[in-house]
């Protein structure tokens, strides 16, 4: 006995040691996107431009087809050899070399280039998707464990003309309908795309070690016809970096409505690299070479909202899509059955619960605690009702739990399920803010959220007795979405953005 005692002892320290290793939190994080905290100089940046149910419709003349990008390399100006006074590298110490050229930008339906199909040639929504690809292709950056693309800077046009019959219900294509109070539309063309200006990135400065450049457009695209006002609707993401300091990009951001665009969007977003993003149907391009997955993710981001865009600007902290079916399996394209899952926290103070208890039918049926309690939201002394803005649930749901709310069958390009949560202690936990005001405008933020232990404990809806759906985020983003109010502006500052994730869940 005694001689079998030695090992069983060892064997027993070292289980101990290897629970408190456990406990302790000694996970190694690696970065899950390509350019971990926005300080490589060579940026990889795209731009995106949707309709209200994330498609093109029809394309602006003379902008293209709405994806385009800035992708450039560097070079710097070596002295030939035994040349002491190398005057050429003083004039000009760095060159950049751009991968997308004007005419890439400019390509719009009808304008063939690799990788376009017969059928996509005259059809904007498909063009616009292959169009992507492309230039994705040209951006591209191998990295393991996979290549990765751009940055990407989404725009959305809330705008529908319902009798258009442009946006498909629950990803069921309807006939025209209307007139819908619901949606804002100022008659024919109200869905339209922005002008998109682009200043190629630059090297700018004294010294010419300024990294700068910039897209900026407005939707309201012709001053003739909305008259002498000049409060026009407009967007503009400045992107700014001294070069080879190794600190991050900084991405300024300006988003303002108008009478004809009350609602509008424009966020800063990692997509994922191949297979589908967040909302979107189509094969797609991003940064997260790795798809954080709950509840195993972190997000880090500065954040420095200069002005707030009025009392419906919906300011999103962090915002994350994903996709999954309703018996819990992954989306394949099939809008019919596909439903995108958002999940946002609201930062705007200006923002108050419509989640109470006499309104139970937008709060989720139940709140996780961190420790694993759950409540039941008619557990008016323990729920947490201040702390969920809205729960909308998929149009196609069938065993849904009364009272509910249903969301927006129109907005995606097939149903979706939407929790918005506010600031509130219960998230604290998490590395969120515990009241609003918080990081709001006047407190700029550097970020640590643990959105992966979060989004694990939220409610989503899925058919009793089906096998819990993977949550895995094809798309983390940052920005604000106007909400029907015109002649606001929001003004933003986003850099140090990476998503990390443990070293131990990357499979190679
Ligand atoms: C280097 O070149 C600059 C002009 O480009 C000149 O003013 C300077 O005197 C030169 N220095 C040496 C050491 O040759
Ligand atoms: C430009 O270079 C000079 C000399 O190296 C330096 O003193 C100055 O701070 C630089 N200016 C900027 C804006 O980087
Ligand atoms: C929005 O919030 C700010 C700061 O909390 C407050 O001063 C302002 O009155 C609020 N406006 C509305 C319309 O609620
Ligand atoms: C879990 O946390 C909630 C909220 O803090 C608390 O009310 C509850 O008692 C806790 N449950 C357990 C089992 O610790
Ligand atoms: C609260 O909801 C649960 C689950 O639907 C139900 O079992 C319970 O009876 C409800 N309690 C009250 C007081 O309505
Ligand atoms: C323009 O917008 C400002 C608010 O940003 C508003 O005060 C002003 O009345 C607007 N002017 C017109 C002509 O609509």
């Amino acid at each position: 006995m005694a001689e079998q005692g030695r090992p069983s002892s060892l064997l027993i320290l070292i289980f101990l040691v290897y629970l408190s290793s456990v406990s302790a939190d000694t996970t190694e994080y690696v970065t899950a996107v390509g350019d971990p905290g926005m300080r490589r100089d060579a940026l990889r940046l795209a731009i995106e431009s949707w309709n209200q149910c994330n498609e093109v419709g029809e394309e602006v003349p003379r902008m293209g087809s709405p994806r385009a990008a800035d992708c450039f390399d560097i070079y710097r100006a070596i002295p030939k050899r035994n040349e002491k006074n190398c005057s050429l590298c003083k004039l000009l110490p760095y060159i950049l070399v751009h991968r997308i050229t004007e005419l890439d930008n400019r390509l719009a339906v009808g304008d063939p280039f690799p990788g376009l199909h017969a059928e996509a040639l005259l059809n904007p929504n498909l063009y616009a998707a292959l169009k992507e690809l492309y230039l994705g292709a040209k951006c591209q950056v191998e990295d393991t464990p996979n290549p990765w693309q751009f940055w990407m800077i989404m725009l959305k046009n809330g705008n529908m003309d319902t009798f258009a019959s442009r946006c498909p219900k629950n990803g069921h294509k309807v006939g025209p309908f209307g007139p819908d109070t619901a949606f804002p539309c100022f008659g024919k063309g109200c869905m339209n795309h922005p002008l998109m200006y682009h200043d190629y990135t630059t090297l700018q400065g004294p010294n010419l070690t300024t990294l700068k450049g910039r897209f900026h457009g407005s939707w309201d695209l012709d001053a003739v016809f909305i008259g002498n006002g000049n409060n026009n609707s407009y967007y503009s993401v400045t992107w700014e970096k001294e070069i080879g300091k190794g600190k991050s990009w900084v991405f300024h951001h300006v988003l303002r409505t108008s009478k004809r665009y009350p609602w509008l969007m424009l966020y800063l977003r990692s997509d994922a690299t191949s297979g589908l993003s967040g909302g979107y149907h189509y094969p797609t391009r991003g940064m997260s070479k790795i798809i954080p997955e709950s509840p195993n993710f972190k997000v880090r981001f500065t954040l420095n909202v200069l002005q707030g865009g009025g009392p419906n600007s919906q300011f999103y902290l962090i915002d994350i899509g994903s996709c999954w079916k309703n018996n819990g399996q992954p989306c394949n394209g099939d809008v019919t059955s596909d439903v995108t899952r958002y999940s946002e926290m609201i930062l705007n103070p200006n923002t108050s619960a419509w989640c109470h208890p006499d309104n139970l039918g937008v709060c989720p049926p139940y709140h996780t605690f961190r420790n694993g309690t759950q409540v039941h939201r008619n557990d008016t002394a323990r729920f947490p009702y201040a702390a969920y803005h809205l729960h909308c649930s998929p149009g196609n749901a069938e065993h849904l739990e009364e009272p509910y709310s249903l969301c927006d069958p129109y907005s995606n390009p097939q149903a979706q399920e939407i929790l918005q949560i506010l600031p509130h202690p219960v998230w604290a936990e998490y590395g969120y803010p515990a009241r609003q005001g918080e990081g709001w405008i006047g407190d700029p933020r550097t970020w640590e959220l643990d959105v992966g232990r979060l989004s694990h404990s939220l409610y989503f809806y899925q058919d009793p007795g089906t096998p819990s759906a993977r949550r895995q985020w094809m798309s983390v983003d940052l920005g604000t979405e106007i909400f029907k109010d015109p002649d606001q502006v929001a003004e933003w500052t986003v850099s140090d953005l990476d998503i990390i994730v443990p070293k131990k869940m990357v499979t190679t």
